[in-house]
Formats: C-alpha cells, sequence, structure tokens
C-alpha cells in the first residue's frame, strides 16, 4: 500500500504538524507500507521531503522549500527539495497512492479544505470528511452542532468580525457577562494559538485582538472550573460503533501561562498527561458515552480527542478534534497505547478504516 504523509502546512500549527509527521514516519510499518513523504511549507508550495523523522522533530520544526540544509532534504538527494507543486497547485502525486493521510492540524488541513480536494480527487483520506472537519475546526459551528444533539457545552459568546467593527462595546460586555476570568480563543485555530485568559475588560480588549491576529472571527468562553480530560475516539469497522479509549487527564503543576498554552504543550520538558485519569467508574463510562456522541454529532470519522471539563459529576464538552496531535506526547497515541492499541497498529487502524 502506498501511503501520502502531508504534513507541515499554511496554519499556525504547522511545526506540530511536522512533529506529528516525524513520529508517524518512525512508527509505521516499512514493510506492509510505501511512504511518500509530502511537505506543505507556511506559503504553500507542497515538496517531497527526506523521509528522515530527525528533521522533523521538536515544536519548532519546518518545511521549506528554500533552505534545504536547515531543514528537510530530498528524497535521496542533497540539492535543493523538489517543489512539487506551487502554491495554489495540486502535486499529481497525491493522486498515485492509495492513501493519503493529511497530518495536518488548523487551517487548510483540519479544516476540511483538503478533505474536499482529495474527495474531487476521489482519493482516499484517514479522517473526517469536508462537514465534520469545518464543523470540528470552527469553535463556534461546533458548538452549535454539539448543543443541537443536546450534549452539555459551556457558556460563550461568539464575536464576528462584524460586530468587533460596530458592534465592539456590546460585544465586549457580552463577554464580560460570562464573568471572569473568561478565555479568548480564535474560532478556528488549534494548539492554543492565540488563547489568552483575561480577567478584566482592559485584558479582554487586548485578548480578543490577539486571538483575531489567528482568526477574525473569536469565540470567548466562560472559565469552566474542575478537571480538563481527553477521550480518544476512533470510528468502528464496518458497521460498528465508534470505539473510545480510557480518558486521560491533563495534569500541570503550574503553567506559565495558567493554562494548558502551545509552551507547555510542545516546547517545555514536563509531565502533562495522567493516563487513565482517576475517575469514578460512572464518570469515566458517562464520558466515554458522550466521546460517542459527540462524534457522532459531527459526523466524524477516522480518529477523534474528545475534550472535556469535569467538576465532580458536573461534565461539559470542551471540543472534538478531528485531527488530534500524534506526536511523542501527545495525548490521543498515548490514550491508545493504553487502551491495548499500539502507535502502529493505531495507524494500520486508521489506513484500514480509509481504504474500506
Ligand atoms: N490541535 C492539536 C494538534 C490537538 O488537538 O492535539
Ligand atoms: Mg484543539
Amino acid at each position: 500500500t502506498r501511503i501520502a504523509l502531508v504534513f507541515g502546512g499554511r496554519s499556525g500549527e504547522h511545526s506540530v504538524s511536522c512533529a506529528t509527521a516525524a513520529a508517524v514516519l518512525q512508527a509505521i510499518d516499512r514493510d506492509r507500507y510505501e511512504v511518500v513523504p509530502i511537505g506543505i511549507t507556511r506559503d504553500g508550495h507542497w515538496v517531497l521531503t527526506a523521509d528522515d523523522p530527525a528533521l522533523l522533530e521538536g515544536g519548532r520544526a519546518e518545511v521549506t522549500a528554500a533552505e534545504p540544509a536547515r531543514v528537510l532534504m530530498p528524497l535521496g538527494s542533497t540539492s535543493a527539495p523538489l517543489v512539487l507543486a506551487e502554491p495554489g497547485q495540486v502535486p499529481r502525486e497525491l493522486a498515485a497512492v492509495d492513501v493519503v493521510l493529511p497530518l495536518l492540524h488548523g487551517p487548510f488541513g483540519e479544516d476540511g479544505t483538503i478533505q474536499g480536494l482529495l474527495e474531487l480527487a476521489e482519493v482516499r483520506y484517514v479522517g473526517s470528511g469536508v462537514l465534520a472537519s469545518a464543523a470540528g475546526m470552527d469553535k463556534h459551528y461546533m458548538k452549535i452542532v454539539l448543543a443541537a444533539h443536546g450534549l452539555p457545552i459551556g457558556p460563550h459568546t461568539v464575536i464576528t468580525p462584524r460586530m468587533w467593527q460596530v458592534e465592539k462595546e456590546s460585544s465586549m460586555a457580552s463577554a464580560a457577562a460570562l464573568g471572569w476570568p473568561v478565555f479568548v480563543k480564535p474560532a478556528r485555530a488549534g494548539s492554543s494559538l492565540g488563547v489568552s485568559r483575561a480577567s478584566n475588560l482592559e485584558e479582554l480588549e487586548a485578548a480578543i485582538e490577539a486571538a483575531r491576529a489567528h482568526d477574525p472571527k473569536v469565540v470567548v468562553e466562560a472559565a469552566q472550573v474542575g478537571r480538563e480530560i481527553e477521550i480518544g475516539v476512533l470510528q468502528g469497522r464496518g458497521d460498528e460503533p465508534p470505539r473510545t479509549t480510557v480518558p486521560g487527564e491533563i495534569v500541570l503543576e503550574s503553567p506559565a501561562a495558567g493554562f494548558y498554552d502551545y509552551n507547555t504543550k510542545y516546547l517545555e520538558e514536563v509531565e502533562t498527561m495522567a493516563i487513565p485519569a482517576e475517575l469514578p467508574p460512572v464518570v469515566a463510562g458517562r464520558l466515554r458515552d458522550l466521546a460517542i456522541e459527540s462524534f457522532t454529532a459531527l459526523g466524524c470519522e477516522g480518529p477523534a480527542r474528545v475534550d472535556f471539563f469535569v467538576n465532580g459529576e458536573d461534565v461539559a464538552v470542551n471540543e472534538v478534534n478531528t485531527m488530534p496531535g500524534f506526536t511523542p506526547r501527545s495525548m490521543y497515541p498515548a490514550l491508545w497505547q493504553a487502551s491495548g492499541l499500539s502507535y502502529p497498529a493505531l495507524l494500520d487502524e486508521l489506513i484500514a478504516l480509509a481504504a474500506e
């Protein structure tokens, strides 16, 4: 089976995607799969890269077409990486594989855009389709879909570009009405990029501007008291229902930012996960049910990680990630490992689901 690993990309999570690709390159069974590693630079060039995981590791790796020595070397050569397609074009190599693994996070990758491209090209790919990817990427619409299915979500408000332009005062007032502190997030971003915490009106305005640098649409959420618990979900084979992992917990000793931010997630050497999370069995069971319901509500396929806030018996779905991080320090593969599916077996399963 020929697999294209597509990674990097134009979103702020470019380096996270490179780290994910490195881990996949390391783990994938070369006897079973022929792997074509295709990087997308930050400006949208598609390049054939070396499949040396060491070049992609860490939270700061980058695909570039210009400086091969510093980043990725082309396959079997030491000259500049082989550019497969210019920005705005599509490489024909994509159509020459059996399955594409779009290991992309954030806009132009996790948001339905590459999924639509692959649908048009009639290429099989791992993960959710166009709608689930788009809805999962957009925290505004994700909440609408989850709420419409009766799933518990937290209090929040949305600030569209137009509202910020013409109703700034009332936008700020509705955000402040959630009670301090609030978390301010770009509607379509991941890995906590552009997210900050605000405890008064002055901080709120700065936080909204910071989020708007990533996305003109902003979601403001009431701070949730409670523990951060995450569950991995995997589509079932055939007509089987989705499968879930044991719950994992985000444990932060004293994060510099006061929450699980980008640095804590990828750059600092700190222990951030407790697997399995210590929870009463009835709560764990309820979370697993809610994870499946959230996955189904959005129409997800392949993998997803559902994140919760849990306070005693009180639970709220925070978000659904349709292409969760697969880095060595990521929760999703660790949850599956703890639930009996090793990293290579998880990859096999994802590829088999895509080929079904
Ligand atoms: N957005 C990051 C990759 C995650 O959800 O794991
Ligand atoms: Mg996320």
